[in-house]
């Protein structure tokens, strides 16, 4: 069990993933700009593209609750300071939960860019779970955000280092 799960972007499609943390015991920091609003864990207000706001509210929940040892993070760009502070503070392991861009065939290099976002970081243990689509009868479909939920939890529980939610091949059956 991780002593100190924090979650960025928790509120909105990893809610439920959020909930079945939280039953886990531990302590439990959720960063965004509404997380104080959500009940069961130490809610930490800020914009992640405000850089002091995001180093601030890192720097709290760690005061509070001791080193991350579990991360689960969804920015909507790892191209922004924030996502490196994040993982300067993990001492064990950092989901980074990605849009289904990153498997773009046309873009080959997108996983190993997120990945250096903890380059020298020796206490920092990236993992990835890239959110990709279903196709059912025929129709291909975004994923639901229980499935999203449901899927970056089992990648959790299972420590695995990358993990596809859905499918991300062929990339032109997406929808
Ligand atoms: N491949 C796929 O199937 C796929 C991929 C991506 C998304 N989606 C779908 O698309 C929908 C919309 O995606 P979404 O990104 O809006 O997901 P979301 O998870 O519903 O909302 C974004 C999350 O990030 C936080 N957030 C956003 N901007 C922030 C900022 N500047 N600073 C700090 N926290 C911030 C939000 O919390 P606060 O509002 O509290 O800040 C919220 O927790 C989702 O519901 C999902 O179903 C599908």
């Amino acid at each position: 069990m991780a002593r100190h799960v924090l979650v960025v972007g928790g509120t909105g499609m990893l809610s439920e993933l959020v909930k079945a943390l939280a039953g886990d015991g531990g302590r439990l920091s959720l960063l965004s700009r509404r997380a104080s609003r959500m009940a069961g864990a130490d809610g930490f207000d800020c914009d992640y593209y405000d850089d002091a706001t995001f180093a601030g509210a890192l720097e709290a929940a760690v005061v509070r609750s001791g080193p991350v040892d579990l991360a689960v993070a969804w920015f909507h760009t790892l191209k922004t300071p924030a996502a490196r502070r994040l993982a300067e503070q993990v001492q064990g392991r950092l989901f980074q939960v990605l849009g289904s861009a990153a498997a773009d065939p046309a873009h080959p290099d997108r996983l190993g860019a997120a990945e250096r976002t903890a380059d020298g970081l020796s206490q920092c243990a990236v993992r990835q779970v890239v959110l990709g689509f279903k196709v059912e009868t025929g129709r291909s479909r975004w994923l639901t955000n229980s499935e999203i939920s449901q899927g970056v939890l089992e990648a959790v529980r299972a420590d695995r280092a990358l993990t596809i939610i859905g499918q991300t091949e062929p990339w032109s059956a997406r929808p």
